[in-house]
C-alpha cells in the first residue's frame, strides 16, 4: 500500500440484499441493498455509484431491466433502498452496483447478486392447512406424536425451476424424494439444515413461511412431496404461565410447490385432501422443553419417496386458513452451528453414565449406540453436577429435559432429536436394560444449535480471566439467541424477557450480525403491544394480562427494549428503516407512559434492578429515569427520520421528565433518593443530573465504588455502569469492577468454572452451594452485557452515533487494570474495523484498520503529538490524516487503510 499508487479500484463485494446473501423469498418491496468497497488506498472513499437491477442475469439486456440509479454522486454503500419497477410475487431480481472513488476512478461492476420475492398477498397461498386430529387417547396436556405427511405427483416434463413455499402451525421438516430440503438434515454432519421452522411468533398474529429452491430435486416422472410435523411452540409447552398449546392444539402444514417446466409451463402441487398422514412413524412425542421419545422400531422406511406403499396412511384434515398473516422468512433461521465431543465420562451413584462435553452449551445430544431391539436409552441433561457427580436437574423446574431412544437392531444407531433442545453441559445416559457396561466417550456428543447469527467480531486481552468472560458472554449469545432473544435455555421458561435483551443487544452487536434477527423480533415486540401502547415484558406475549396482581406490560427498563432495541440497530447497522417501520409503536409507548405516570413520575411498580445483591433502586426512580431515557432517544430517532416538529416536541418531552425527575429522586444537597450505583449510573448516563448536583452524584458513585470495591448493580445498571465511569472520567473504576473477583462481579463465576454467563452473581458459592432452585440458571446472557465495554473501551472499538453503523469509527483504548494488550475486530456493513494495541517497554503500540469508504477518530494516550510515530516515522501531515491534541490524549482523524502507531506510555496513578 504506498501512496504514489495509482487508484485502482476492484468491484464491489459482499453484495447482500436484507442483510442476506442471495435471499429466496422476502417481502419487502423496496429491499435495502448493502455492499463494500474493494480498495486498498489509504482513504478509499466512494464518492458515487450506480446500481442496476435485472429481471435477467444478462445484465446488458436492457428490456429486463427494472432498476437502473445511473451515477449517483453519493458516499452511501449500505441500505439503499430499491426504488425501480414495482416488483411482483415471486419476481427474481438480479442486480449489481459499480463506485467511483475520490479520485473519480470507477470500478468495474460487481459480480451480479440477486434477490427474489415471495407471495406477497395472502391470495397467493392457495393450499389448506392439512394435519391429522389430536389423538382422542392422548390427555389434553400430552404431546401428540409427529405426524408424517406425503403426497405423490407427477412431473411431466422436464423442470426449469421449482420453488416449494412451506410453512406450519407447530414445527416441519421437509423433504421432498426422501431429501431433506433446507439443508444437511439431523441425521448427517452438524451444520446448515434449518430447524425448528417456520419458527416462533405470535401465530394469532404473524407466521413466517420459508421458501426453497428444489430445482435439482423435482424429477421428471412420479415425485413425492412430504413432512414431518412436530408441536413446537405452537401446540407444545412454552414458558412457565400456561402448560401446553397456547397457540392450538394440532400442528398444521401449508406448502406450496410451484414448478416451472422447460417448455415454459407451469404447475403448482398444493397442501389439499389428497395428502395422506400418519401418527404411527418413530417420533412417539416431542417438545420444545420436555424432549422427544423416539421409537426405531417403528421406522417408516423410505415414506418420503414415490412407490411408497402409503395405503393404511390416514386422510387428513384439510382447513382453509389460520389467523395469523403469512410473511416471507425475516431474520436467520434456527441452525445446527457445530458439534462438541465429551471430554470425560463417569458413572455415577446410580450407575448412570454421565458425559461432560467441558462447555454448557445448547442444543441436543447425538447419540450413537448398539443394543438390542427394544431397549429403551434415556438421556437426561443438566448445567451443572450435585457434589457426588450426579446431574443437578433441580434448577429446570417443569422442563423434564429427557429424550429416549428405543433401538430398532442389533446394529450401531444414531439419533438426533429433531423437535426439541436442551441447555446442558452434562448429559446422562441409562437403559431399560439396566447397568450399561462403559460406553464410547463418543457415544454421545452435543450438537450446537442457534439462531444462525453470524459471528462478527473478537475480542482478546492479555488477562487470560477476561478472556474466558468473553468466551462465556458469546456462548450465553448462542444459547439464547434461539428464534428470539430468551433469558435461559434449560428450565420451563425460555422467553423474550425485554429487559434482558435491552441491556444485552449492544453486546450481542459485537459478537455476532444480529440485526436481521432483531428486525425480525422487533416485528414481535410491535404485535404485542397493548391496545393502550404498552409494550409487554416478554415476545412474544404470552402471559396472562388479565391478572390484577401482575401486570405484563409497560414495566421500567423492560418495555423500553421497543425504543432502545431498533436505536441500538440503527447505530450498529444504519437501519434506518426499523426506526421507520416501528415509528408509530414507539410513539405509542411514549404516550402510554405519559399516560401512566402522576406528573411524569412512573409508578413505584416493576422489577426493579432485578437480582441486585447488596443495593434497593427505588422502582419509580428506575421508571421514570427510563421514561426520560426513552424520550430523548425518541428525540434523536424523530431526527434521523427528519420529522423535526416530532424531535422539539421529544425534547421537551425529556427536558419536562428529566425536571420531574429532579424533583422526585435528587436531594437538595445532590443526592439521589437512593443511594445504589443503578441510582447514580441512570442519572449520569441518562443526562438526568446537571451541575452541581451531578457532581455531587459522581463524588457518592465512585466513593460507593471505592468503599465496596464491587458492583452492586442488578439488571437494570449492569450494561451500564462501566460506560458511565469511562464517561466521567474513570476507568480506573472500571476497571477495579470488572476485575474484582468477589462476588457480586464477573470475574466469580469465571473463578469458578463457568462456562457461559449466569443469571445471578451468587448462583452457587463455596459457602451455600446452589442458590434458590426455583430461579437459577447457569446461562443467562444478562451480566454478561459488560462485553459492550470491553470491546468499546478496553479494546477501543467504538462507534460514532452521528455517522451509524461504523461508518465512521472510534478507536480509542482504555489502557489500564494492568493489561497490556488487548484486540478487538468487527466485521461492520462497510468491512473489518480492527484495533490491536499493546504496550512494551514504556512504549503505546496501536494497530488500526479501517475499512474502505470509512473514517475513523483514532485517540493516543499522549498529549504531545510529536512523540507519535507511525511505522517508526514521526507522524507528519500524511494525507487522510489530521492531528488534534486534547488536554489528556491526541486525536487522529483519519480515511480508510492500515496504520500503526507507537507513543511513549506513562501509567496515570489507578490505571495500569
Ligand atoms: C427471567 C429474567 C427476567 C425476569 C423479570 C425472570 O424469570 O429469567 O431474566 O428478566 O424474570 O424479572
Amino acid at each position: 500500500m504506498t501512496l504514489s499508487a495509482p487508484s485502482v479500484v476492484g468491484a464491489p463485494v459482499k453484495l447482500r440484499c436484507e442483510y442476506t446473501v442471495n435471499p429466496l423469498g422476502i417481502d419487502n418491496v423496496t429491499p435495502r441493498l448493502s455492499w463494500q468497497m474493494a480498495h486498498g488506498r489509504r482513504g478509499a472513499r466512494q464518492t458515487a455509484y450506480q446500481l442496476r437491477v435485472s429481471t435477467l442475469r444478462d445484465m446488458e439486456a436492457k428490456p429486463a431491466t427494472l432498476w437502473d440509479t445511473g451515477k449517483v454522486v453519493s458516499d452511501a454503500s449500505i441500505q439503499i433502498r430499491y426504488g425501480g419497477r414495482k416488483l411482483k410475487s415471486r419476481q427474481r431480481a438480479y442486480w449489481q452496483v459499480k463506485v467511483w472513488d475520490a479520485e473519480g476512478v470507477e470500478s468495474p461492476w460487481s459480480e451480479p447478486a440477486l434477490w427474489e420475492m415471495g407471495l406477497l398477498k395472502q391470495e397467493d397461498w392457495e393450499g389448506m392447512w392439512i394435519g391429522l386430529p389430536f389423538p382422542a387417547e392422548l390427555a389434553a396436556e400430552d404431546s401428540a406424536p409427529a405426524t408424517y405427511l406425503r403426497r405423490d405427483f407427477n412431473a411431466p416434463a422436464a423442470v426449469a425451476a421449482a420453488r416449494l413455499y412451506i410453512t406450519a402451525c407447530g414445527v416441519y421438516e421437509p423433504y421432498l424424494n426422501g431429501q431433506r430440503i433446507g439443508g444437511a438434515g439431523t441425521e448427517g454432519a452438524a451444520g446448515g439444515a434449518d430447524l425448528f421452522t417456520p419458527g416462533w411468533t405470535d401465530y394469532n398474529k404473524r407466521l413466517r413461511y420459508q421458501t426453497y429452491d428444489v430445482t435439482g430435486l423435482v424429477k421428471p416422472g412420479e415425485n413425492t412431496l412430504g413432512a414431518i410435523l412436530g408441536d413446537g411452540w405452537y401446540a407444545g409447552n412454552v414458558g412457565f404461565m400456561k402448560a401446553h398449546g397456547i397457540y392450538g392444539k394440532e400442528a398444521l402444514l401449508l406448502a406450496q410447490l410451484h414448478i416451472t417446466y422447460e417448455d415454459g409451463s407451469t404447475e403448482t402441487v398444493l397442501t389439499d385432501p389428497l395428502w395422506r398422514g400418519t401418527q404411527g412413524g418413530p417420533i412417539r412425542s416431542s417438545d420444545m422443553l420436555m424432549g422427544e421419545t423416539y421409537d426405531a422400531r417403528m421406522d417408516l422406511g423410505a415414506w418420503a419417496c414415490a412407490g411408497y406403499e402409503a395405503g393404511q396412511w390416514a386422510e387428513v384434515t384439510a382447513s382453509p386458513r389460520v389467523e395469523g398473516e403469512l410473511i416471507a422468512q425475516v431474520g436467520p433461521t434456527v441452525q445446527y452451528i457445530g458439534e462438541l465431543g465429551a471430554k470425560e465420562l463417569w458413572q455415577d451413584g446410580q450407575g448412570r453414565w454421565v458425559f461432560d462435553l467441558g462447555q454448557n452449551m445448547v442444543g441436543v445430544a447425538r447419540l450413537k449406540y448398539q443394543g438390542q431391539p427394544g431397549e429403551t436409552v434415556t438421556l437426561r441433561f443438566a448445567e451443572m453436577l450435585n457434589p457426588d457427580r450426579s446431574i443437578y436437574t433441580t434448577n429446570l423446574r417443569r422442563a423434564k429435559a429427557t429424550d429416549t431412544y428405543t433401538l430398532g437392531s442389533g446394529n450401531l444407531e444414531m439419533y438426533t432429536p429433531r423437535f426439541t433442545y436442551h441447555g446442558f453441559r452434562y448429559v446422562e445416559l441409562s437403559s431399560s436394560a439396566g447397568t450399561v457396561v462403559k460406553p464410547a466417550i463418543d457415544a454421545v456428543t452435543g450438537v450446537v444449535l442457534h439462531s444462525a447469527t453470524r459471528e462478527t467480531g473478537a475480542f482478546e486481552c492479555s488477562n487470560a480471566k477476561l478472556n474466558q468472560l468473553q468466551h462465556n458472554i458469546l456462548w450465553g449469545q448462542k444459547g439464547n439467541f434461539v428464534e428470539v432473544p430468551t433469558d435461559c435455555p434449560q428450565r420451563d421458561e425460555r422467553l423474550g424477557w425485554m429487559g434482558d435483551a435491552q441491556v444485552f443487544i449492544r453486546t450481542a452487536a459485537f459478537n455476532m450480525d444480529v440485526a436481521g434477527f432483531f428486525n425480525k423480533w422487533m416485528l414481535d415486540v410491535e404485535d404485542a403491544q397493548t391496545a393502550e401502547g404498552a409494550f409487554t415484558d416478554v415476545v412474544p406475549n404470552i402471559m396472562d394480562m388479565t391478572n390484577p396482581n401482575w401486570k405484563p406490560y409497560g414495566t421500567a427498563a423492560w418495555a423500553e427494549a421497543g425504543i432502545i432495541c431498533p436505536w441500538t440497530v440503527y447505530l450498529c447497522y444504519g437501519d434506518k428503516q426499523i426506526l421507520a417501520d416501528r415509528y408509530e409503536s414507539m410513539c405509542g409507548y411514549i404516550a402510554y407512559m405519559k399516560a401512566n405516570s402522576v406528573e411524569l413520575i412512573r409508578p413505584e411498580a416493576g422489577y426493579g434492578d432485578w437480582l441486585a445483591i447488596g443495593s434497593e433502586t427505588h422502582k419509580a426512580l428506575i421508571g421514570t429515569a427510563f421514561f426520560a431515557y426513552a424520550a430523548s432517544l425518541m428525540e434523536k430517532i424523530a431526527g434521523v427520520l427528519g420529522k423535526k416538529g416530532d424531535a422539539r416536541k421529544f425534547g421537551r418531552l425529556f427536558k419536562d421528565v428529566k425536571k420531574a425527575f429532579s424533583r422526585e429522586f435528587v436531594t437538595a444537597g445532590g443526592r439521589m433518593v437512593s443511594h445504589s450505583q443503578t441510582a447514580d449510573v441512570l442519572a449520569l448516563r441518562f443526562g438526568l443530573v446537571d451541575e452541581p448536583a451531578k457532581g455531587a452524584v459522581i463524588a457518592h458513585l465512585c466513593a460507593d465504588i471505592e468503599k465496596r470495591g464491587v458492583i452492586t448493580t442488578g439488571f437494570v445498571g449492569c450494561n451500564l455502569i462501566l460506560p458511565t465511569l469511562t464517561q466521567i472520567g474513570r476507568d480506573d473504576l472500571a476497571y477495579k469492577l470488572l476485575l474484582s473477583e468477589k462476588f457480586p462481579g464477573w470475574l466469580f463465576p469465571v473463578n469458578h468454572g463457568a462456562t457461559t454467563i449466569w443469571e445471578r452473581w451468587d448462583g452457587w458459592t463455596p459457602e451455600k452451594g446452589f442458590q434458590d432452585a426455583g430461579m437459577n440458571s447457569f446461562n443467562h446472557y444478562a451480566y454478561g452485557s459488560c462485553g459492550e465495554w470491553m470491546y468499546a473501551h478496553l479494546a477501543g472499538l467504538d462507534l460514532d452515533a452521528e455517522r451509524p453503523g461504523y461508518k465512521h469509527a472510534v478507536i480509542w483504548p482504555k489502557v489500564g487494570g494492568g493489561i497490556t494488550s488487548a484486540k478487538a475486530e468487527l466485521e461492520t456493513m462497510y468491512g473489518v474495523v480492527g484495533v490491536k494495541w499493546w504496550l512494551a517497554d514504556g512504549v503505546f503500540h496501536l494497530t488500526v484498520k479501517v475499512p474502505a469508504n470509512t473514517t475513523a477518530t483514532v485517540v493516543l494516550p499522549t498529549t504531545n503529538p510529536s512523540d507519535i510515530h507511525e511505522d517508526d516515522t514521526p507522524l507528519g501531515p500524511l494525507p487522510a490524516m489530521q492531528i488534534m491534541p486534547r488536554a489528556t490524549n491526541t486525536a487522529l482523524e483519519v480515511g480508510a487503510g492500515e496504520y500503526g502507531f507507537t507513543c511513549g506510555y506513562r501509567a496515570v496513578e489507578g490505571n495500569a
